[in-house]
C-alpha cells in the first residue's frame, strides 16, 4: 500500500511529496514521473519512483495496489485533450481497486472553458465508482507573483476582471490540503471547495505592489479581447490566451472567490496571505 501522487515533479507536486515526506515514511511514497532523472533528489530520498505518461495508458498496467491512497494532479497539455489522459489514470485505479482517488479539479463556482477538463474528469471519476476526493482548487498566488516582470517592466497590472475579487492560496496551501487528505481518515466521497481565506482585487494588488516596491503601479482594467491580444503578443498561443481571458471574465463575475473555508479547515491553519507571497516574490 502507497501513497501515490501523479505530476510529482509539478510545481503542486513537489509540495505535495515535500509535504508527505513530513508525515509518512518516504517508502510508503510513489511519485509518478514521466522523466526519473528530474526525480532522483526523491528517490535518493527513498521515494519510490514509477515512470507513466498519461498519454501512454500501458504505461499505467500494474501501477496501482489495492488499497493505495492516489493523488491525481491535473495535467498541463491543454492540446492533449486532458479529459481522456485523466480517464487512463481513473481506470488503472479502478482496476487495482485503490482505496482513494483524488483529483485537482476547479471550483465548482468556475463557468469558465478552462474548468469544463475537470467538470469531464469529476464525471468520470464518479462514474468509475471509486471512492474520491475531489479537491476543487482555486487560484494560485503564483499565477501573479510568478509573473512580475512585465508587471514591474510597465509599472501596472493588466487584467480583463474589472473590479471583480478572488480568493486566491499559495500551492503550499493547496498542497498542504492534499496532504491532509492523503494521511487522515474519512475523505472518501467528498468535494472541497479550496480557497484563500481572503478575496482581493486586482486595484488592491496594484496598491499592494506599490506598497511593497515604493514605486507608483496602477491597474489596467482591459477587455478579455483586449488581454487576449497582449497575452499572444507576448507569445502565448491564441487558444491558450483565449482561456486565461475567460478565466479573468470569470473572475469579475466573482466565480473565483471561495467562502467555504474548506482550505483552512483541512490544513488546520490561515491561509497564505497574498501579501506575504509578494513579499516572498519581489524578494527572490
Ligand atoms: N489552480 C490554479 O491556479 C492552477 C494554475 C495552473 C495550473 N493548474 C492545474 O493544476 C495542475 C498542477 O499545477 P502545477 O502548478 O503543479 O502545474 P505544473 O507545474 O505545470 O505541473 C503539471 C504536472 O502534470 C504533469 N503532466 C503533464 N502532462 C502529463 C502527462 N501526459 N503524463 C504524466 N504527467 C503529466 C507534469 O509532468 P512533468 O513534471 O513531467 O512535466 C507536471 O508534473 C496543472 O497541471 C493544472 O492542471 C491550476
Amino acid at each position: 500500500m502507497s501513497i501515490v501522487v501523479t505530476g510529482a515533479t509539478g510545481h503542486l507536486g513537489r509540495h505535495v511529496v515535500e509535504q508527505l515526506l513530513e508525515k509518512v515514511p518516504a517508502a510508503e511514497i510513489t511519485a509518478v514521473v514521466r522523466d526519473e532523472a528530474r526525480a532522483a533528489d526523491l528517490a535518493a530520498r527513498g521515494v519510490r519512483l514509477a515512470v507513466a505518461d498519461y498519454n501512454a495508458p500501458r504505461t499505467f498496467d500494474g501501477l496501482f495496489a489495492a488499497g493505495d491512497k492516489v493523488l491525481l494532479i491535473s495535467g498541463n497539455e491543454f492540446d492533449k485533450g486532458r479529459p481522456a489522459q485523466h480517464q487512463v489514470v481513473i481506470d488503472a485505479a479502478a482496476a487495482a481497486g485503490v482505496a482513494l482517488l483524488a483529483y485537482t479539479s476547479a471550483p465548482g463556482s468556475l463557468s469558465a472553458a478552462l474548468a469544463d477538463d475537470h467538470r469531464a474528469t469529476e464525471k468520470a471519476l464518479l462514474a468509475s465508482g471509486l471512492p474520491y476526493s475531489l479537491l476543487r482548487n482555486g487560484w494560485y498566488h503564483e499565477n501573479y507573483t510568478e509573473n512580475l516582470a512585465p508587471v514591474l517592466a510597465h509599472d501596472a497590472v493588466v487584467a480583463a476582471a474589472g473590479d471583480g475579487r478572488l480568493s486566491s492560496a499559495s500551492r503550499a496551501d493547496y498542497a498542504a490540503a492534499a496532504v491532509a487528505v492523503l494521511t487522515g481518515e474519512g475523505h472518501e466521497n467528498t468535494t472541497y471547495e479550496l480557497g484563500g481565506d481572503e478575496a482581493w482585487s486586482f486595484a488592491e494588488y496594484a496598491a499592494e505592489l506599490s506598497r511593497r516596491t515604493g514605486r507608483e503601479i496602477v491597474y489596467n482594467a482591459v477587455s478579455p479581447e483586449a488581454l487576449t491580444g497582449i497575452l499572444t503578443g507576448a507569445g502565448l498561443p491564441g487558444p491558450f490566451a483565449a482561456i486565461l481571458a475567460g478565466v479573468d471574465a470569470s473572475i469579475e463575475k466573482g466565480e473565483l472567490v471561495v467562502t467555504t473555508g474548506d482550505l483552512s479547515r483541512l490544513t488546520g491553519r490561515p491561509t497564505t496571505p497574498l501579501s506575504e507571497a509578494i513579499a516572498a516574490a519581489l524578494q527572490d
